[in-house]
């Protein structure tokens, strides 16, 4: 029989080994421990240090993903990195195909800020089902530090750095029980990493624009209120295209943004805390690696186990926001 399902079958993770707690960031700017963690839960984050890199912490997280799902590199079909972040703005999954020798794979970036790590599952999932290919390194990294103003105390409390990995099989069953993604360019405007350009003459007549990345600026409340109402209907739609109800789902796993958006969208939908899985504490926002970063501490913990419903969702800049239900394990 032809194996046109989805399975999510290993995961990994890894984050740099600098950290930088609440009280550190009150030497930055005019903040206390205690507005951060009562606005956000947020404790401390890790931040990546000279000798480390996107390509450095993806591919580590990579090498434990490959081992716990009990394949090798080698058989890796397809790499797919959602990152805002690269090493390189020409992609940094060749690289990390490279430093795993995943020989046969092909890699590129993908690029849908916090919501990265949920498009590029679904991406991956249609590779499988169509049957082109069999086994799918999808990692969600971010190094946001870099482009955090770290002068800015709306946005710099905020973000962390690390990545998360999972590889997708081929299976007899599909696992990717449903899922919803949706964009909304119109309110592109309240979360951007954005081009500066500035005007270059190169010969009379002839202009280019050779500018800068600018720091993250970011509306706050209006991304709140977004996600807040967003989260929960997404949710929703994918849980109704899986044919399952709320009660059904074993562990939430949102996309790591702030503990009192995970509060509010559990309460919403009626998901007990006890479901709900945060490790916002340690990391902060992690971008596209929060959502992969959080699933393998929980499989980790011996948390979540094969045959449990994860519904996850991530949502972000773009504005881009999407959802997935998915059942752990072959
Ligand atoms: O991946 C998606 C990325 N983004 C998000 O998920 C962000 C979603 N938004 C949020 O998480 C929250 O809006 C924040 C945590 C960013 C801000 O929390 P808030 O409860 O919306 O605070 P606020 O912006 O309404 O600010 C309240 C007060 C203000 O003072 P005044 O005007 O009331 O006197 C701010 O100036 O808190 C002040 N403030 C701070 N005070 C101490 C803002 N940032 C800080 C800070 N430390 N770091």
């Amino acid at each position: 029989m032809e194996k046109l399902g989805v399975a999510i079958i290993g995961s990994g993770s890894a984050v740099p080994t600098t950290s930088l707690d609440n009280q550190g960031l009150t030497q930055l700017v005019d903040t206390s421990d205690e507005w951060i963690a009562t606005r956000t839960g947020i404790k401390e984050r890790r931040l990546a240090g000279a000798d480390e890199s996107l390509k450095t912490i993806a591919t580590m997280a990579s090498f434990k993903a490959i081992a716990a799902a009990g394949i090798t590199a080698a058989d890796i079909d397809l790499i797919l990195l959602a990152t805002s972040t690269p090493d390189d703005l020409f992609g940094t999954a060749c690289q990390i195909q490279a430093e795993l020798g995943a020989t046969k794979a092909v890699a590129f970036d993908l690029t849908a800020a916090c919501s990265g790590f949920v498009f590029g599952l679904v991406t991956a999932a249609q590779y499988i089902r169509t049957g082109v290919y069999q086994n799918v390194l999808l990692i969600g990294g971010d190094i946001l530090s870099r482009w955090v103003d770290w002068q800015d105390r709306g946005t710099c409390i905020l973000f962390g750095d690390g990545a998360g990995a999972v590889i997708l099989q081929a299976n007899e069953s599909d696992r990717l029980l449903g899922f919803e993604l949706k964009t909304d360019g119109t309110q592109n405007h309240y979360l951007n990493l954005a081009y500066k350009a500035s005007t270059d003459e190169l010969i009379p007549g002839v202009k280019v624009n050779k500018g800068n990345f600018q720091p993250i600026t970011m509306n706050g409340k209006e991304v709140y209120r977004f996600a807040v109402q967003r989260v929960p209907e997404v949710i929703d739609k994918a849980l109704f295209h899986a044919n399952l109800s709320v009660d059904q789902i074993d562990w939430l796993i949102l996309h790591q943004a702030n503990q009192r958006i995970l509060d509010a969208v559990a309460q919403r939908l009626n998901i007990p805390a006890h479901k709900v899985i945060s490790n916002l504490a340690e990391y902060g926002n992690t971008s596209a690696a929060s959502i992969p970063l959080a699933l393998d501490e929980a499989v980790q913990q011996g948390k979540i186990k094969p045959g449990d419903i994860i519904a996850t969702s991530g949502f972000g800049a773009g504005l881009t926001w999407g959802a997935a239900i998915f059942q752990w394990g072959r």
